[in-house]
Order: structure tokens, then C-alpha cells, then sequence
């Protein structure tokens, strides 16, 4: 069924594989990837995890700009963001860059929400973005580290394996 979520079991090691790049290439390519990608932001800041985000106009700008190029390379489009990474490998990168905020496994649900909010718009092939969807059903259990019984937990890079 598309968009189910799983639970995170902290320290468990997570598989996931890259998006297909056919869901890069149906959506239209960058200026499709920019439109999913922005209409996520909006959504988000209309959500529960918004204070997460820079409520400065600008800031706010930059992490779309950021995101969305991300997006575009993780999704086998041209290699916008690697800069970004310094030199680390993109996947280790996004993992340690997600540790500066205390993401619950609630806030992770919320964020998944909106975007298959923003996905569902979307007038692709269901199989593309339920391939889509599960990429982020599976990194986002590595941007998990806080639990509710108060422990903190930073997925290693090694916890994560590429299929
Ligand atoms: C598949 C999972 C996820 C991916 C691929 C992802 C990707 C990204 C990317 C590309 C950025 C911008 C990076 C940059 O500034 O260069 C970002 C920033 C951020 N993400 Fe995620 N994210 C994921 C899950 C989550 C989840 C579950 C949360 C929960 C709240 C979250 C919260 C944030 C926050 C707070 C920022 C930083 C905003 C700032 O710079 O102030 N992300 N994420």
C-alpha cells in the first residue's frame, strides 16, 4: 500500500536504496523537482514541525533552495548539491546534518505527512512515487534521535545500508 509508515527501533540497521531516477525524470526534472520540493516547504510551515524551520523569510528561502538540490541529486539528477557535503559521502552528510535537531519519531511522522501531502498532487506513476516514498519511509528512520523515554541515540553512516 503507498505511503505506509514503519516504526523506528533505535539502533536498528535500516536498508534503503536510491530513488529510481525514472521518478526524477517523470516529475520533469529540476523545475519539476523545485515545484514538489517547495510546495513541501509550504506545507511544512503550516504544520506541527514548523519551529524546526528558520522562520526568517531568507533562511527559510535558502533551506528550499538547499533541499531541493539535494533532491535533485539524490534523485540521480545532476550533482547540484555536492559542495554541500564536503566531500563526505551525501548520504553520511545528511544523516550528521540532521543531528543538530532533536528529531522525535513524531516529528518524523509529521514530516512524512506533508510530504505525501505534496506528493500526492503530484500526477506521476503511482509506482514511481511509492519507490520515492520508499527511500524517505526508510533515511527518514536515520534523522530519528530522540525517544520517548528520553534517550538520545545518532544513527552511525554503517547503520545504514544501501541496497
Ligand atoms: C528522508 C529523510 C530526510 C531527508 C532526505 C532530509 C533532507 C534535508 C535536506 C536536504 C535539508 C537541507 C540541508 C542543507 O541545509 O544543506 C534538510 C534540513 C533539515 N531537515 Fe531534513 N530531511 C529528512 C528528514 C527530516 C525529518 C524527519 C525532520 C524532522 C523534523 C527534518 C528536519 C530538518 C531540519 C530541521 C532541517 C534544517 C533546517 C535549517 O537549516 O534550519 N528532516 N533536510
Amino acid at each position: 500500500m503507498s505511503y505506509n509508515v514503519s516504526k523506528v527501533n533505535k539502533g536498528e540497521e535500516v536498508q534503503f536504496k536510491q530513488p529510481d531516477p525514472a521518478f526524477y525524470k517523470a516529475l520533469g526534472g529540476e523545475e519539476g523537482m523545485k515545484e514538489l520540493m517547495y510546495d513541501f516547504y509550504d506545507i511544512i510551515y503550516e504544520s506541527d514541525i514548523a519551529h524546526f524551520f528558520p522562520q526568517d523569510e531568507d533562511e527559510f528561502q535558502e533551506v528550499k533552495e538547499k533541499n531541493t538540490k539535494f533532491f535533485i541529486q539524490i534523485c540521480g539528477g545532476p550533482k547540484v548539491y555536492e559542495k554541500e557535503a564536503k566531500g563526505m559521502n551525501l548520504n553520511e552528510y545528511m544523516i550528521r546534518l540532521h543531528d543538530d535537531f532533536s528529531i522525535t519519531e513524531k516529528s518524523r511522522y509529521e514530516w512524512l505527512g506533508c510530504m505525501e501531502e505534496a506528493l500526492r498532487k503530484v500526477n506521476i506513476d503511482q509506482k514511481l512515487k511509492d519507490d520515492f516514498w520508499d527511500y524517505l519511509e526508510k533515511f527518514s528512520k536515520l534523522t530519528v534521535n530522540s525517544f520517548a523515554d528520553g534517550s538520545t541515540y545518532y544513527a552511525a553512516y554503517t547503520q545504514a545500508s544501501e541496497k
